[in-house]
């Protein structure tokens, strides 16, 4: 089901571009532009999808928070029962204040600090994806010095090649993510040997935006045959954790079903009693947002006509970061013939755009909706330019939200010190 929908406007013979039954045009209206506004009905429908697709089988699927992390889409997530994929401490106080469950949380990332996994490990996570040797000491050091064990998983680098963006594949050899599946074996017997860890799974995450579901089930295979070995040197395991990455469609793309991508990896574990974890983050919330703009001026140009908006590379990095593409749509299409835009923030770098040579009729004044911008898109924003940071509005059905008040300009230097002689 689409929860971005043209609808009728009444009375007229217009359309607008609704969010499950509000019009954006209201939404920019009472809380302004740029705003982030998501669907509820569509990130509990893209999570009701996994839950299917793994229905049966014992399994957690892990909400990979840093896609976005407003406590606002956190708490939604944590009433459908999901848990959490963490990086960071920051992360797991933004999980505890929506209301989820720590002991879900799995905490991955390669520099987890002293302090983090001081207060992971008071809080009763689920499990630590440790990502190195080094990590596997100092984790159970920390633990002992507070009378406690700290269950792990070793995160393994299949050496998988998952055919995305270079920038966002993470289980190749030259990645800095994991360790090397080959020392795998190795460093679960020096793990055994430390007091203060308590070895609960695997877990490997092979990139982000995967839109074919061999690769994954090739880490899969790669990562069972790891876990015979740890079997047979009298290592049981209780989890294996598969990460994310399930790609969503941007402009044409044709991600596989939920069924489709999880049904060879499901084959590969047939038979296999451990509990299965999976962090998806772009495939549960990428497609259930829109970054809500509005043209500020329309220029022409000698070589390009540009359309200058009130979003920018700092609302919206990925255009800039990876050359993404983002649908852009007119929030309320007039008819007419189409010009050529190029489509801009106001920041003075010749990278910020949000879009290329886009076909669309278009009046100052006039509202865009920057397309499958829930995921990577705040998360990833900044006050570049000291631009404030965007609103954000969770819509479920007829109900509108405020779950971020936009930044006021103040905010942005109160930390900030004029020196006094
Ligand atoms: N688990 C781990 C260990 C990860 O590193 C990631 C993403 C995920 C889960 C979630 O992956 P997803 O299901 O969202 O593909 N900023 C980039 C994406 C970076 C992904 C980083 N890791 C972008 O905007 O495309």
């Amino acid at each position: 089901m689409n929860h971005f929908e043209l609808k009728s406007v009444a009375g007229t013979g217009a359309t607008t571009l609704h969010v499950e039954d509000v019009p954006l045009q209201e939404i920019a209206e009472q809380f302004q532009t740029p705003c982030y506004v998501y669907s509820e009905a569509a990130m509990a429908s893209a999570f009701r999808g996994y839950q299917q697709a793994l229905a049966g089988r014992d399994a957690m699927v892990c909400y990979a928070v840093k896609a976005n992390s407003n406590i606002g889409l956190l708490s939604v997530f944590a009433k459908l029962g999901a848990g959490f994929d963490i990086v960071s401490g920051g992360e797991l106080a933004r999980v505890i204040a929506a209301g989820g469950d720590a002991s879900k949380v799995v905490f991955s990332g390669v520099g987890k600090t002293r302090q983090e996994m001081r207060d992971a490990i008071a809080t009763g996570i689920f499990c630590f994806n440790v990502e190195s040797a080094a990590e596997l000491d100092r984790l159970s050091e920390v633990a002992l010095s507070l009378n406690k064990r700290a269950p792990i998983a070793l995160r393994v680098n299949p050496d998988v090649d998952p055919k995305t963006h270079p920038y966002i594949s993470t289980g190749l050899k030259c990645n800095k993510f994991g360790v090397a599946i080959a020392q795998a074996r190795e460093l679960y017997q020096h793990a055994a040997s430390l007091k203060g860890l308590e070895i609960r799974g695997v877990a490997c995450h092979i990139g982000s935006q995967l839109l074919d579901p061999a690769p994954l089930a090739e880490a899969a295979q790669k990562v069972l045959n790891l876990v015979e070995q740890l079997n047979a040197d009298g290592i049981t395991l209780s989890h294996i954790d598969l990460g994310g990455g399930l790609g969503i469609r941007y402009r044409d793309e044709t991600p596989p079903t939920y069924a489709d991508y999880l049904g060879p990896l499901l084959k590969v574990m047939a038979g296999r009693k451990e509990k299965l974890l999976f962090e998806p983050g772009r495939s549960l919330v990428g497609n259930a947002g829109v970054l809500l703009t509005r043209i500020e001026y329309l220029k022409p140009g000698e070589e390009k006509s540009f359309a200058v908006v009130d979003a920018a590379m700092n609302d919206l990095a990925r255009p800039a970061l990876y050359d993404a593409w983002h649908d852009i749509d007119a929030v309320t299409p007039r008819a007419g013939a189409t010009a050529s835009y190029e489509i801009v923030g106001p920041i003075c770098e010749s990278g910020d755009f949000l879009g290329h040579d886009r076909l669309l009729v278009l009046e100052e004044g006039d509202l865009l909706a920057i397309r499958s911008a829930g995921a990577y898109g705040m998360t990833m924003s900044s006050n570049y330019n000291t631009r404030p940071r965007a609103a954000e509005v969770l819509v479920h059905g007829k109900h509108v939200f405020q779950i971020r008040e936009r930044e006021k300009v103040a905010d942005l230097f109160a930390r900030e010190r004029v020196p006094q002689p």
